[in-house]
């Protein structure tokens, strides 16, 4: 390994010099990293990046002669019949499922200093989206899984945010959760390319250190396989599913058990949580891909490749609207739900390597040189690329993209940028603003009588629609199944316009409310029901930041 290591290293000089033996005993020792942490190690690493280089520069249509259409799948409304009783079939996979958080990112877009996953999901409890979810899990797990089954989640990290995830379930007690049910794998990053022949890029400060980057969160699959948790899941715990999601997204729960029915229901080997996407939206696209040998494929085709492949064949038009104001395509949202069985069987078949691609910034028209050194990345939506052709691909799309999807990406000015050009703003606002509504949608789609909302302008977003804010811990109900049990007469209940509603007591029910004004929090663990109520007080109000104050960080960005 040493001897291609330093050729592919290129010729400088101070490589040859005999005086530097600590410094290339430090740099072997990275190449020896980068070898051990790439599934073939460097050697192949190199390999593949120069496949992928040449096809790159040669400007190769991966999806030469490929022609599109729309997959199969569901497209379901939030709250109707046929959705609720997805869920409930899905709640019921859920407990025979190991989840998998995505968290080894960045957030550059998001500017944030500390890592996403210990934001607040809204400011009426201040429960981070790592509490959420474990609290989300624990609650499945009591109501559906087997006697006795710790329901496994994983939380793929990077150098970025391991130790800090560590700590919070440390200074946490894993929200509950066992120890032994949580579990920590970090990615490590991938060496760096200088050129378009693939030679390894020195740091420009230190001649004896690669450049390294973040590989993409496809390596998950591979961590699930080297680890071997996802064979042990399915051969010692009985799993039938493993479900993949990002970081920030308080409305995971309430989209991805019908997802799961959904899966049940069809025989999905690899399901998609989609939300409806306007045309060009810089989301991908679940895209059916026929092939000239007659063979086909359920992929996930990123936006700035849709539209070519879309105008070069069955619509001249390339991504445009349909009638429905939408892409006939589902936008991904990355929340996948996979059957274990064919999952491990093709993760043992592939050493757990998925699809890779390169994206160089070329400096030059002969496209040899880069701007800037580039790596090799993947992505875990990208899985199905090497599925055997038989196995059943398809998506689950909820209609109303506030129930499904509402992640935190953007910094302030940047998701007040993109709502004025009529995109998703996906900031800390949103996310807090929509949970609120799905929870607030939920009680409506039951009986009981709801808001209406408010609407105001607020960090630059115009129209912002301030639901009442209503929570509930998972462990009073994740469902709407669950949610009509707590709700005795919910025709009984009206929850009134700007007010708050925190249901902490995971034991208690309503029986009848008028939370008139104010705000109501239902504390304690005792089982009684809230009957009779009628609130009218001062409550909690939203109070603007002054912006030449000195808030918390958490505050600032929403
Ligand atoms: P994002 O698209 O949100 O990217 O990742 P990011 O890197 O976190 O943020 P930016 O682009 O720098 O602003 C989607 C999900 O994938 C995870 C993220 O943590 C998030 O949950 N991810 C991303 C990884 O786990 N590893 C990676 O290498 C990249």
């Amino acid at each position: 390994m040493e001897a291609v290591g330093l050729e592919l290293l290129g010729d400088n000089a101070r490589l040859l010099t005999t005086d530097a033996d600590d410094d290339k005993r430090r740099l072997l020792a990275q190449l020896r990293q980068l070898d051990d942490n790439y599934a073939g190690g460097l050697i192949k690493y190199i390999t593949n990046a120069k496949r992928l280089l040449q096809e790159s520069k040669e400007g190769a249509n991966p999806f030469e002669g490929c022609v599109p259409s729309v997959p199969e799948g569901e497209r379901l409304d939030f709250g109707s019949a046929a959705f609720i009783e997805l869920e409930d079939r899905g709640l019921a996979e859920a407990g025979r499922t190991g989840f998998v958080l995505v968290a080894g990112g960045l957030g550059e877009r998001l500017g944030y200093s500390g890592i996403k996953v210990s934001l607040p999901t809204e400011c009426a409890t201040g429960r981070c989206y790592l509490e959420l979810y474990v609290s989300s899990i624990l609650a499945i797990q009591a109501a559906h899984a087997p006697a006795g089954q710790r329901l496994p989640l994983v939380i793929m990290t990077s150098d970025d945010t391991h130790a800090r995830t560590e700590a919070l379930l440390n200074d946490n007690n894993y929200f509950g959760a066992h120890a032994t049910q949580i579990t920590l794998l970090k990615q490590e990053k991938v060496a760096c390319l200088a050129d378009g022949d693939a030679r390894l890029a020195l740091e420009p400060e230190d001649a004896f250190r690669v450049q390294t980057k973040p590989h993409g969160h496809g390596d998950v699959h591979m961590l699930l396989h080297s680890s071997g948790l996802a064979r042990r899941w399915r051969e010692e715990r009985g799993l039938r599913w493993v479900a993949f999601f990002q970081d920030t997204n308080a409305q995971l729960f309430r989209a991805l058990p019908a997802a799961l029915g959904v899966s049940a229901a069809r025989g999905f080997a690899f399901n998609s949580l989609a939300v409806p996407r306007r045309a060009k939206e810089a989301i991908g696209a679940i895209t059916r891909l026929a092939f000239p040998d007659g063979s086909a494929r359920t992929l996930n085709v990123e936006y700035n490749q849709l539209d070519p492949l879309l105008r070069a064949t069955t619509h001249p038009q390339g991504d445009a609207n349909d009638a429905s104001g939408f892409s006939p395509f589902p936008g991904n949202i990355n929340q996948l739900v996979v059957e274990l069985a064919p999952y491990c069987a093709e993760l043992e078949r592939r050493g757990g390597v998925i699809a890779e691609f390169v994206n160089p910034k070329y400096a030059d028209a002969a496209r040899t040189a880069f701007k800037k050194s580039t790596r090799l990345e993947c992505m875990m939506q990208d899985f199905p690329k090497g599925l055997p052709l038989d196995a059943r691909v398809g998506f689950t799309s909820v209609n109303q993209t506030w129930a499904a999807y509402s992640p935190v990406k953007n910094d302030p000015a940047s998701a007040a940028d993109k709502a004025r050009a009529g995109d998703p703003s996906h900031s800390a606002t949103s996310g807090e603003l929509d949970l609120y509504k799905v929870n607030c949608k939920m009680l409506q789609a039951l009986g009981v009588s709801v808001g209406p909302p408010s609407e105001a302008a607020f960090n630059g977003i115009q129209g912002l629609e301030f639901w009442p804010r209503v929570v509930w811990r998972p462990s009073w109900a994740v469902g709407f199944s669950a949610l009509k049990q707590r709700l005795a007469r919910p025709e009984a209940v009206t929850i009134g316009r700007d007010t708050v509603l925190v249901i902490d007591n995971p034991n208690a029910s309503i029986d009848s409310l008028d939370l008139k004004r104010g705000t109501l929090v239902v504390a304690g663990s005792g089982e009684g029901a809230v009957a009779d109520a009628v609130v009218d007080n001062d409550g909690w109000t939203w109070e603007p930041l002054d912006p030449n104050g000195d808030w918390p960080e958490e505050l600032t960005i929403r």
